[in-house]
């Protein structure tokens, strides 16, 4: 499903063919990303995912052995010392962090001079569903994006729109904006649209979205469908920037 995301993604990134790069991908999952990233970089490259869930690590230290886990969770400082990644990835986790001055503070601390940072986040408020009930559709989207599912020490279905905001404003970073649209036409199990209403079962279960309102838009995506009528979108914002060197390690006034 991401598979596009991360080809743009590392298109995105100005690296050079085998030269060796400190990295660190943060919220890594399995750590796919930096599996394909081992392809480009060199050798000599230092590839981490840093990861809170025990079964992502432990998948992603089979898949990907080239990837350097860390099993550990952020909550006010990473362990790493200053100054010691060439880039600083981050996929669809900064919206788990409550404090984002604590946690931009550390990303400035932790890369090298002129180091690159790449950040992107779907916005899941403004996810695009086809459908006659527009009451329902909105429910539904609305309720993903407000979810703190149990492994997320925060959410917010509005981060992808946010990021630009947070990096410039936090005068760290200066950097620009992009956008992945991801579309699509298939009401199939596997793809992002489908996944993503069969997974609000458990909201269903809990009393917080009403079943027979939840039932009606899983008939109408299934029936659209059939008629070739379907239709899913979502974006995902991406900033890619550069830190900011500070002139006498001045700390910058952070909101
Ligand atoms: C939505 S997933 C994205 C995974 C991966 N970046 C990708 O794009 O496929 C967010 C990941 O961030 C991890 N995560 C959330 N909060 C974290 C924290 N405070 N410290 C470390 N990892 C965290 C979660 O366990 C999860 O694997």
């Amino acid at each position: 499903m991401k598979k596009e995301l991360f080809k743009k993604l590392l298109n995105l990134l100005s690296l050079e063919k085998d030269q060796n790069y400190d990295v660190l991908d943060f919220g890594c999952g399995s750590g796919r990303l930096l599996g394909k990233l081992h392809k480009v970089v060199g050798d000599g490259s230092r590839l981490i995912g840093f990861e809170s869930s025990q079964k992502s690590v432990e998948e992603g230290r089979l898949r990907y052995p080239n990837v350097e886990f860390q099993h550990e969770k952020f909550i006010d400082a990473f362990s790493f010392p200053d100054e010691c990644f060439d880039l600083f990835i981050s996929i669809d986790t900064m919206e788990c962090i409550p404090d984002m001055t604590v946690l931009l503070s550390e990303i400035h601390r932790i890369l090298k001079k002129d180091a690159q940072v790449l950040i992107a986040h779907w916005d899941w408020d403004t996810q695009v569903y086809h459908s006659g009930n527009k009451e329902g559709i909105r429910k539904l989207v609305a309720a993903f994006s407000n979810w703190q599912q149990g492994w997320m020490d925060a959410c917010d279905g509005q981060m992808g729109r946010k990021l630009w905001g947070l990096f410039q404003s936090s005068g760290l970073f200066r950097g620009e904006m992009d956008v992945f649209t991801l579309v699509e036409t298939e009401y199939e199990k596997g793809r992002y649209g489908y996944n993503l209403l069969q997974g609000l079962c458990p909201l269903v279960k809990n009393g917080q979205l009403d079943r027979s309102e939840y039932d009606m838009v899983l008939d109408e995506m299934q029936s659209l469908y059939s008629k070739g009528e379907y239709f899913y979108s979502l974006n995902s914002y991406i900033y890619a920037g550069r830190k900011i060197e500070l002139e006498n390690n001045e700390k910058p006034e952070l909101r």
